[in-house]
C-alpha cells in the first residue's frame, strides 16, 4: 500500500525535511525550501532477511577499467583518458553553452566506429536532433534516438537495446512514475539519477547526464547529484564568446580540475590545443597593469593575462571588484601590499580582471595579482616578454608551487625570454632552462626588480 507525504527539500543541497523551515541547516541558505509530494510504499510484515557479510580485501579481483575513446582529446583527458565504461556522468552548464552539441558529437564518434549508441531527448524533437546532427558532420552509422522523458520506457530502452553509451539530455525533463512530484523537482532529480546510477553499473553501459545549472552555477536542484555520480564536469565560458571551457570537478576515475578548451564554430565544438596562444591573443604591449602568469591546470600549464586597474576612489568606500579570480584572495593580497611594501591602496578603486573569460583558483597566480595591482598603481609596465608565478604569504613571503620547470617550458614555448618565480622553485631546479630566471622570497623584491 502506498501513501502519500508531503516533505519539504532545499532546492540547494537537497536537504530533507518534513516541515517547511526559512534557512536550511544543511547548506545555510535562506528560502529554498520547495514542497513535493512523495509516495511511500508501506512495508509488509517483514520478511526474514539474510545478512551480506564483508570481504577481505585481498579476495578482491583488481579489475582495469575499460575506457572507451570519444576521439575528442580535450574531453578524453578532462575525462582521464575515455569514458569508462558503467560510469555515471554529470555534464552542466549554461543553457546554449554546447552541451547537447558536444553529447552529440560524441555519439557520432562512438557510432562512426561501430559502437551501440542511444541519444535520448526530453527538450528536442527528433527533428532538431537531426537538423543539429547535420551541422556537425556525418553519422556513417545508426544513431538510437529516443524523445522520451519517461524514466521506465528509457529503462527498457536500454535494457532492449543494450547500447554502449547513453545520453541523457536532460535530467531537469525526466520523470519517473513512482513520485507524484513534477519533472525537474528535487526528489525527481535525485530518483532519476539514481535509477540512471543502478542501470549504468548493472548493464555496464555508459551514461552521461545533462543538467542545467542555476545562476550561482550549480546544477539545478540539488548538489547532492555530485555525490551521486561518478564524474563531473562545467562547461563554462560566456556564451557570446567563442571559447568554452570543460573542466573536472569531480572524477572517480581520473584527477579532478583538468581542463578541456572548445571553439564554438558554425559546425559545432572544435577542440583548441594550444590555448595559452588564444589567452593571450591582442594582449596590450607596454600597458601597465599587464601580466602574464602561469597557472597549472590539472596537468596542462596555461598562460594567461591579469590586468589590474587600481585608480584613486571618488566614493566614501573604495570599489573592488574580480573577475575570473576569487574576490577575497585579491582583497588579502592587497593588504598584503599595503602592509608589507606600503603602497596606500586604501584610498583606491581596484579592478582585477583575468582576460579571456577563464576562471582560475590555483595560488600561484598570487605573485601575478600582486605584481599587477603594483604595476597600475607605479603606472610602470612590466617588461612583455616576462612572465610571474609564485605563491604569496600573509607575511608577504613568496613560496614554492609546483610543476616549475613545466610552467617555464610552456612560456618559452611562446616566446617569454624572462621568468620571475619564487627562489625555492629556482633552487630546486634540476635541468638548465634556456630562459633568464629571477628567483625572489619576498614582495618586496619582486617590485624592485621590476
Ligand atoms: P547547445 O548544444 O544546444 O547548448 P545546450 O545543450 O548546452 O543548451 O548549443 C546551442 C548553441 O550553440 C546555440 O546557440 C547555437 C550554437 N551552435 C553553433 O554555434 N554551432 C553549431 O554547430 C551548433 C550545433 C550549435
Ligand atoms: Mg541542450
Amino acid at each position: 500500500m502506498a501513501k502519500e507525504k508531503t516533505v519539504y527539500f532545499c532546492s540547494e543541497c537537497g536537504h530533507e525535511s518534513s516541515k517547511w523551515m526559512g534557512q536550511c541547516p544543511g547548506c545555510k541558505e535562506w528560502n529554498t525550501f520547495v514542497e513535493e509530494k512523495v509516495l511511500t510504499k508501506k512495508g509488509g510484515a517483514k520478511s526474514k532477511k539474510t545478512f551480506a557479510s564483508p570481504m577481505n580485501m585481498s579476495e578482491v579481483e583488481a579489475l582495469t577499467e575499460e575506457r572507451i575513446s570519444t576521439d575528442i582529446k580535450e574531453l578524453d583527458r578532462v575525462l582521464g583518458g575515455g569514458i569508462v565504461t558503467g560510469s555515471l556522468s554529470l555534464v552542466g552548464g549554461d543553457p546554449g553553452i554546447g552541451k547537447s552539441t558536444l553529447l552529440l558529437q560524441v555519439c557520432r564518434n562512438l557510432v562512426n566506429r561501430k559502437e551501440k549508441v542511444l541519444y535520448v531527448s526530453g527538450e528536442e524533437s527528433a527533428h532538431q536532433i537531426k537538423m543539429r546532427a547535420e551541422r556537425i558532420g556525418t553519422f556513417k552509422e545508426e544513431l538510437l534516438l529516443f524523445c522520451e522523458t519517461n524514466l521506465d520506457d528509457i529503462k527498457e530502452a536500454i535494457i532492449r537495446s543494450k547500447p554502449k553509451f547513453v545520453v541523457i539530455d536532460s535530467i531537469q525533463t525526466m520523470f519517473s512514475d513512482d513520485l507524484t512530484s513534477a519533472a525537474g523537482s528535487v526528489s525527481q532529480v535525485r530518483e532519476v539519477t539514481a535509477q540512471m546510477m543502478r542501470i549504468a553499473k548493472e548493464h555496464n553501459v555508459a551514461v552521461f547526464i545533462v543538467g542545467h545549472v542555476t545562476k550561482e552555477g550549480v546544477v539545478a536542484g540539488p548538489r547532492t547529484l555530485e555525490h551521486m555520480v561518478d564524474t563531473v564536469l562545467y562547461f563554462e565560458g560566456e556564451r557570446e564568446a567563442a571559447y568554452r571551457i570543460l573542466r573536472g570537478v569531480k572524477n572517480r576515475f581520473g584527477s579532478t580540475n583538468e581542463i578541456g578548451v572548445f571553439e564554438m564554430r558554425s559546425n559545432g565544438l572544435v577542440e583548441v590545443a594550444n590555448p595559452s596562444q588564444i589567452m593571450l591573443n591582442g594582449r596590450p604591449v607596454d600597458a601597465s597593469g599587464s601580466v602574464v602568469v602561469c597557472s597549472m591546470e590539472g596537468t596542462r600549464p596555461i598562460l594567461i593575462e591579469i590586468q589590474a586597474l587600481i585608480s584613486p576612489t571618488s566614493f566614501q568606500m573604495p570599489r573592488r571588484t574580480a573577475v575570473g579570480i576569487d574576490y577575497n584572495r585579491v582583497n588579502l593580497l592587497m593588504a598584503v601590499l599595503e602592509k608589507r611594501v606600503g603602497l596606500h591602496l586604501g584610498g583606491c578603486d581596484a579592478y582585477v580582471n583575468l582576460a579571456g573569460g577563464m576562471r582560475l583558483g590555483e595560488p600561484a597566480i598570487d605573485l601575478g595579482v600582486i605584481v599587477a595591482i603594483a604595476s597600475s598603481y607605479k603606472n610602470v609596465p612590466v617588461a612583455e616578454d616576462t612572465i610571474i608565478f609564485g605563491e604569496v604569504g600573509l607575511v608577504g613571503e613568496v613560496r614554492g608551487v609546483s610543476h616549475g620547470e613545466q610552467r617555464i617550458k610552456e612560456a618559452k614555448k611562446l616566446g617569454f625570454k624572462t621568468c620571475i618565480l619564487p627562489k625555492a622553485n629556482v633552487d630546486a631546479m634540476q635541468q638548465k632552462v634556456d630562459m633568464k630566471l629571477i628567483g625572489v622570497s619576498n614582495v618586496r623584491e619582486v617590485l624592485e626588480c621590476i
